[in-house]
């Protein structure tokens, strides 16, 4: 049944339009700033956590040095309160002179030199939203000439201090202005967030042509609840907003803040695990130079990476409910795999819950289950009853391929030894 649903929906998806500049034809990944450092800008007291060119520096330097990047973790991004309270003397926004004395293009020159990518936030309306200069509907072409002049590669536009009106002006505008410099930038609107994050308000065939990304919703905290109350909006809403993802156009859900103070180690799992279900955009928002190696492992795992990135860029599903607690997610992947997420929102112990491929719609045959965080390889038939302890707040992620397809199809995904050994097994 799911490899079917499959089939007809990569069709599906094949046929609609997304941003034509080229950009984040699978989620973006990286580090931005926002969650973990706001807009403390007191590096008199706290030179450590200031926005400052410091700060980026030091991130693109652990990005690049500690393994992060070699796994697709490449924007390094700039969010609110970069700028200097006055526009120049001809107009242009300019980053503030005592924090950024490098400016804002000798930033983005550091970030490519290694491999990485520099992202830059503004806002539509009078003033951003630390109050800092905002782009108003007059500065929206001058604007995006000055970030492709700083050869910034992705742009975050906000939307405090403006209204619906100019927020339908502004946003394509944007975009048509962003193209028009000639520079692909990856184009971040936060549009639906100030609108409720549905339709009518929303219309997210629009936002698919005219974005690479948009946020929806709140803004991440620093906390579970804040965490869970995301993942219960975006998979509540899941019928509207999975359709309007795909290549080059995806749901943002917001930053990930494994590696900070507010989550737990199954907590950091489950909030990588749904992202990765999700298709979400994967900006990490912590302290890179002090992270724990728990917190790395997680965020660095090779196959919630490898779903999260998969080709096809179909957003995954909740398909079961269960009133005990237990939520199961879906992923159509490439190559006909699949991945599974079991979470719990039980606050009791790890919960034993039993059920079969078959009963998630899978169809007869043999499949190969890779466990993402145990590492562990199972075989299962599609009848064969399993047991998974899922932990309070914590998840299973399940990686699926299909050995019978493997069979038939020789050794073209597997080496041909492996095939053997799985589906005669
Ligand atoms: C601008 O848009 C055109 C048409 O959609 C597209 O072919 C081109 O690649 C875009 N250029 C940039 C820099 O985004
Ligand atoms: C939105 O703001 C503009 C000023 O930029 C104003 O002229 C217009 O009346 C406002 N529209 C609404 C619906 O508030
Ligand atoms: C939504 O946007 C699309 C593409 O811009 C447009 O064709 C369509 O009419 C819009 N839908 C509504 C309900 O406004
Ligand atoms: C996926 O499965 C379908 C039918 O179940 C088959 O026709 C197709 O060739 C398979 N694709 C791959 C890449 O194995
Ligand atoms: C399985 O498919 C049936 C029929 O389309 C559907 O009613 C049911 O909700 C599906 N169950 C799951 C777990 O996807």
């Amino acid at each position: 049944m799911h490899l079917a649903v499959l089939l007809l929906v990569s069709a599906l998806s094949g046929a609609t339009l997304a941003l034509d500049n080229g950009e984040m034809r699978v989620p973006p990944m990286g580090w931005l700033a926002w969650e973990r450092f706001r807009c403390d800008i007191d590096c008199a007291h706290d030179p450590k956590n200031c926005i400052s060119e410091d700060l980026f520096i030091d991130m693109a330097d652990r990005l690049s040095e500690d393994g992060w990047r070699e796994l697709g973790y490449v924007y390094v991004n700039i969010d609110d309160c970069w700028s200097s309270m006055k526009r120049d003397e001809k107009g242009r926004l300019q980053a503030d002179p005592k924090r950024f004395p490098g400016g804002i293009h000798k930033l983005a020159r550091y970030m490519h030199d290694r491999g990485l990518k520099l992202g830059l936030y503004g806002d539509l309306g009078t003033h951003t939203c630390g109050g800092y200069p905002g782009t108003t509907l007059d500065k929206i072409e001058l604007d995006a000439q000055t970030l492709a002049d700083w050869e910034v590669d992705m742009f975050k536009f906000d939307g405090c201090y403006s209204n619906a009106t100019e927020q339908a002006k502004g946003y394509p505008l944007m975009s048509k202005a962003l193209n028009a410099t000639g520079r692909p930038i990856g184009y971040s609107c936060s549009w639906p967030a100030y609108q409720g994050g549905l339709p009518p308000k929303v219309n997210y065939t629009q936002l698919g042509e005219i974005c690479n990304l948009w946020r929806n919703y709140g803004d991440i905290q620093d906390s579970w609840d804040s965490v869970l109350n995301i993942i219960d909006w975006f998979f509540e809403n899941q019928e509207v907003l999975a359709p309007a993802a795909g290549p080059g156009k995806w749901n943002d859900p917001d930053m990930l803040i494994a590696g900070d103070f507010g989550l737990s180690m199954d907590q950091s799992r489950a909030q990588m695990a749904l992202w990765a279900i999700m298709a979400a955009p994967l900006f990490m928002s912590n302290d890179l130079r002090t992270i724990s190696s728990g917190a790395r492992s997680i965020l660095q795992n090779k196959m919630a990476i490898s779903i999260n990135q998969d080709a096809m860029g179909i957003q995954g599903r909740r398909i079961v409910k269960e009133k005990n607690g237990i939520d199961v997610s879906w992923r159509p992947l490439s190559n006909n795999a699949s991945a599974l997420v079991f979470f719990s929102r039980r606050n009791d112990m790890p919960y034993r819950y039993q059920t079969t491929l078959g009963k998630l719609n899978y169809t007869a045959g043999s499949y190969k289950i890779y466990d993402v965080f145990t590492e562990k390889t199972t075989t299962l038939k599609d009848t064969t009853g399993f047991v998974v302890s899922v932990n309070p707040t914590g998840v299973v992620m399940w990686h699926v391929s299909a050995f019978s397809e493997c069979l038939i199809k020789g050794n073209r995904f597997q080496p041909l030894k492996i095939c053997l050994l799985y589906c005669s097994g």
